[in-house]
């Protein structure tokens, strides 16, 4: 079997999502993830493009072994020089050098030659060199680019240094079979593509991002480069569950294999889903809540005689649990941290016990304490350090069909000052958030909101999403409780106060380098 090299680039292409900004103790939890799932690389940022980027791509070198850590950095030796700052500590520094080569952005993007373009290339990738082990080079737009020219561009820069050569398909638009027609192209007609590894890198706008990255493997890639949950630029990229399972489904097909731990699945797309606010759809394939649910009556009664007469991917392959309650009310602290071990927690001592503190009192509510509920009190502890500014002290609602909807708060401001105010609402949602509005220095408008629940029952922990622009900067937030109410209230006041920590890098941010 052939093996395929696992690039995840959920840090850097999938946090280009709109609405998506990532803090720290989220990009680290994330690269922690992907590694305990087995990708072969992470490509954790584009650390010249902001102070906030260039601090976690070193920690992720830094704290990340078990997978090889790579950063983005256009043909620049600003870029080049940022990315050795932030990757050198690495186990083996890698670096994702890119230039575009599709006629279209040589001319109105970029405004060079296709002569000055290889250039370019050929100089950068050579500096690279000089310090990195591995560089990987990227011809932006490759799969709009003119083949005969591409060819030449790639042994130039293999001939300067490059070890990994990477087409895109940057903007959704080609098929399965010109993919890997481009494949085959290039080891036909480029003289040292022995040399190097191939990749593949697509996005998903025309809906064939999966499609278009299996066909470049038959045509000769030797890496994948994807995303958790398929988030990315626009319509997003290709989704790494998908291709993993494909893969994997049909090795008879195509014969190949790749190095993830397949159960870390569902687990890595919840905790994405739940950081970057992006929802999985209900049919989304492998990692969908209807992935695996059987609906007609037909179907219900082909998988009670045989499972396999409707179900080629089995939920315990993706790490899909029955969601069967695993703590109560009396379990004790030994079987809880077993438990939270067994979910992959490696905090330190005082996360611990706040978080089995949390479990207590949510037991105390709920009688059946499920993985997924311990899974969302580990991500709030260990994902939750950003400074709060202001906390929520005390909340009372009082709501009546045909009443004035009022909320009362108490808060902490940033001064350490406590106040209190009241205001009403057309509902006890917006009773709340105007109250909270009435408790901050600036107006807030809310541009998003979404609720969910974490497992089944009506006693489920409630996790709320909410985007908001507070102080002329567009910010999201999470909130977790048992109660709804309670769950808005955090999401709130978690978007205000990562604004305010945001609004401290604001030079940094706004001089962000956009890809
Ligand atoms: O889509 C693309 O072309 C990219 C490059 C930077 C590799 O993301
Ligand atoms: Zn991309």
């Amino acid at each position: 079997m052939r093996k395929i090299s696992v690039f995840d680039t959920t840090l850097r292409d999938g946090e280009q999502s709109a609405g998506v900004n990532l803090n720290f103790e989220e990009k680290m939890e994330i690269a922690k993830q992907l590694e305990r799932l087995g990708v072969d690389i992470i490509e954790a940022g584009f650390p010249a493009s902001s102070q906030g980027d260039f601090q976690s791509v070193k920690a992720i070198a830094e704290t990340v072994k078990g997978s090889s850590v790579t950063g983005l950095a256009r043909s620049v030796q600003k870029d080049i020089d940022a990315a050795w700052e932030a990757l050198k500590s690495a186990e083996e520094p890698r670096i994702h050098l890119f230039i575009a080569t599709s006629p279209i952005h040589m001319e109105h993007k970029l405004r060079m030659t296709p002569e000055q373009v290889i250039e370019k290339a050929v100089e950068s990738v050579k500096y690279a060199a000089s310090r990195f082990k591995h560089v990987q080079w990227s011809a932006e737009d490759a799969s709009r680019s003119d083949f005969p020219f591409l060819a030449q561009i790639i042994e130039a820069v293999i001939q300067a240094g490059a070890t990994v050569i990477n087409l895109p398909d940057t903007v959704g638009y080609t098929t399965p079979q010109e993919i890997k027609r481009m494949f085959q192209y290039m080891k036909q007609n480029v003289p040292s593509i022995d040399k190097v590894s191939l990749s593949t890198h697509n996005h998903d706008d025309l809906g064939m991002a999966v499609a278009n990255s299996l066909a470049a493997i038959q045509g000769g890639a030797d890496q994948v480069e994807c995303t958790i949950n398929g988030i990315g630029e626009r319509a997003g990229n290709a989704s790494l569950e998908e291709i993993a399972v494909a893969l994997n489904i049909r090795k008879d097909h195509y014969e190949t294999e790749t190095g993830l731990i397949l159960k870390e699945i569902k687990r890595t797309s919840s905790l994405v889903s739940k950081l970057t606010g992006m929802v999985v759809p209900n049919n989304k394939a492998v990692v969908g809540a209807n992935a695996f649910a059987h609906e007609s009556g037909i179907h219900q009664d082909g998988v009670l005689k045989n499972k396999q007469t409707y179900e080629i991917i089995t939920p315990e392959m993706v790490g899909v649990s029955s969601n069967s309650m695993v703590l109560g009310k009396h379990s004790g602290r030994h079987a809880f941290k077993t438990k939270v071990q067994e979910l992959g927690f490696t905090g330190t001592d005082e996360q611990l016990n706040n978080i089995f503190k949390a479990f207590k009192d949510l037991a105390d509510k709920k009688k059946e304490i499920t993985e997924d509920d311990l899974f969302a009190l580990m991500t709030e502890q260990t994902v939750g350090g950003e400074t709060n500014h202001y906390e929520l002290q005390a909340l009372q609602v009082n709501y009546g069909s045909n009443l004035t909807n009022t909320a009362t708060i108490t808060m902490k401001l940033p001064s350490g000052e406590v106040a209190e105010e009241a205001a009403t609402g057309s509902g006890s949602v917006e009773a709340i958030y105007n109250t909270l509005e009435r408790l901050l220095d600036a107006p807030v408008k809310l541009l998003d909101y979404r609720i969910q629940s974490i497992t089944g029952g009506r006693d489920a922990l409630a996790d709320v999403y909410v985007q908001m622009d507070y102080q002329g900067v567009v910010s999201s937030g999470r909130g977790t409780a048992h109660d709804v109410l309670e769950a808005s209230a955090k999401a709130y006041l978690n978007a205000v106060n990562r604004t305010i920590n945001r609004k401290k890098y604001a030079e940094v941010y706004e001089s962000k380098v956009e890809v």
